[in-house]
């Protein structure tokens, strides 16, 4: 294996293996991807992207000729020089990563003759791969390598960070299998860590951890802020600054969702848990997400009363704008929440399509979304909310309450515009409650 073109067998064509798959076909490579979806496979063949991540469709269609989709085994494996495992790991019951479709690949595979590096990306807890070794030594692929290879693409701009990563992160238990998987990635730039496979399978965790904390962190200083008349927008900038802080993940709102934080904490606590250490901060990070996303029904009764009969529009359904991804998208919580008050809900986002929202009404535009409601609230931070003339919509509703459960809109214009406006942390609008 080395830098000339390899061929690659990705299993799973979810987020992520379809961004690997393309990204690596881009790279020169010759890719396979198996999915046990038909109508996902049959989707692909036909052109159609599944889902929505910017540059995705372009990529695909652009590398057509090394880019092939399967729901055979067989034809994915044939002779591939690596085997990417990309399945979902979602939560059991009891928070633990579900790994069967982990085990079903690694059941799946057939005899390989020659030499292949299994390298998974799925997000898995410490001490999968060493499972994974023995399994595979058990059925006699002693030959084949396995490295972990964890992914740190954000949804929305997954592409972009594929081709410009932080970090490449490759844990492996020989060194030739390491190298190998470096080698599929010459011509990205990125610095590039070495380390043990339950290494690299805690840096994943533990990074996704970081970033968590400090979403509960400024969320929680963002509701003190509004017990105290701070305004957590211009704390986040005061403390962003500082070199030793930075400015990322200092945004506060209405709490963090989509498939990877909540599911990757609870696996996290649960890993912890189950090796007998008790982590309190975690704990506490996933405790403070829960409310912040019920904040805002109390900052709706304070605006409105009861809720029973009155009309909430949510303006976007997707857990973060740039993706269709619904897993544990804060709306979620939110149209079930309100729609358990009896208020009626009607929602609007630009790719999720939300037919399946039992009991929520979908509209087309914003506009729509807000005509005859007593409130407002923007859920997910789509940039076409910029755009709205939001003194004409003020004017179609019942009565003009704006919540930005993202601080996204500036709050003097949204006054001006004849709205009562609350954000998340800032010093709430109180004419006229
Ligand atoms: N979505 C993200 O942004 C992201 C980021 C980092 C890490 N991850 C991790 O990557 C993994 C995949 O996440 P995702 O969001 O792409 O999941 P996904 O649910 O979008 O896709 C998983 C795909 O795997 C398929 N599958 C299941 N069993 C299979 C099998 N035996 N063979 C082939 N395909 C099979 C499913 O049908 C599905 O299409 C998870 O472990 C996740 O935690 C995801």
């Amino acid at each position: 294996m080395s830098a000339s073109p390899s061929r690659v067998a990705v299993f799973g064509a979810g987020y992520v293996g379809l961004v690997t798959g393309a990204c690596l076909a881009e790279l020169g490579h010759s890719v396979v991807v198996r999915d046990v979806l038909p109508e996902r496979i049959a989707a692909l063949r036909r052109g159609e992207v599944p889902i929505y991540e910017p540059g995705l469709a372009d990529l695909i269609a652009r590398n057509r000729e090394r880019l092939a989709f399967t729901t055979d085994v067989a034809e994915a494996i044939d002779s591939a020089d690596y085997v990417y495992v990309a399945v979902g790991t979602p939560p059991t019951y009891s928070g633990d990563a579900d790994l069967s479709a982990v085990w079903m690949v690694i059941d799946e595979l057939p005899a390989i003759d020659g030499r292949c590096v299994v390298v998974m990306k799925s997000t898995v807890p410490v001490g999968t791969g060493l499972r994974v070794r023995h399994r595979l030594d058990e059925r006699g692929l002693e030959q084949v390598g396995y490295a972990s290879n964890p992914e740190f693409t954000a949804e929305g701009t997954a592409v972009a960070d594929f081709f410009r990563p932080d970090r490449i992160v490759v844990g492996s238990f020989r060194d030739e299998d390491g190298d190998a998987v470096v080698a599929l990635h010459r011509g990205i730039e990125g610095p590039v860590v070495r380390c043990d496979v339950a290494s690299a399978e805690m840096i994943k965790l533990a990074a996704n951890a970081a970033l968590m904390t400090r979403i509960s962190f400024i969320n929680e200083i963002a509701n003190v802020c509004e017990a105290t008349g701070a305004d957590v927008v211009r704390v986040a900038e005061g403390i962003g600054l500082d070199r030793r802080i930075g400015p990322s993940f200092l945004r506060a709102g209405i709490g963090f969702g989509g498939s990877c934080f909540p599911k990757d904490s609870l696996a996290l606590k649960q890993l912890a848990a189950n090796s007998g250490y008790h982590f309190q901060l975690l704990n506490a990070v996933i405790e403070v997400n829960e409310l912040q996303k019920r904040r805002v029904i109390g900052k709706l009764h304070r605006h409105l009363g009861p809720l029973r009969g009155k009309r909430v529009a949510l303006l976007g359904l997707a857990f973060k704008p740039h993706t269709d991804d619904m897993r544990e998208a804060p709306s979620l919580v939110l149209a079930g929440r309100l729609l358990a008050e009896g208020a009626d809900v009607r929602a609007w986002d630009p790719v999720v399509d939300g037919h399946d929202l039992h009991g929520v009404e979908i509209a087309n535009s914003p506009e729509a979304a807000a005509d005859g409601a007593d409130a407002v609230v923007v859920v997910t931070e789509w940039p076409q909310l910029a755009d709205v003339d939001w003194a004409v919509v003020g004017r179609t509703m019942r009565t003009p309450v704006l919540i930005d459960g993202r601080n996204f809109l500036d709050p003097e214009l949204i006054q001006a515009a004849g709205f009562r406006y609350e954000g998340i942390g800032r010093a709430a609008d109180t004419r006229g409650v």
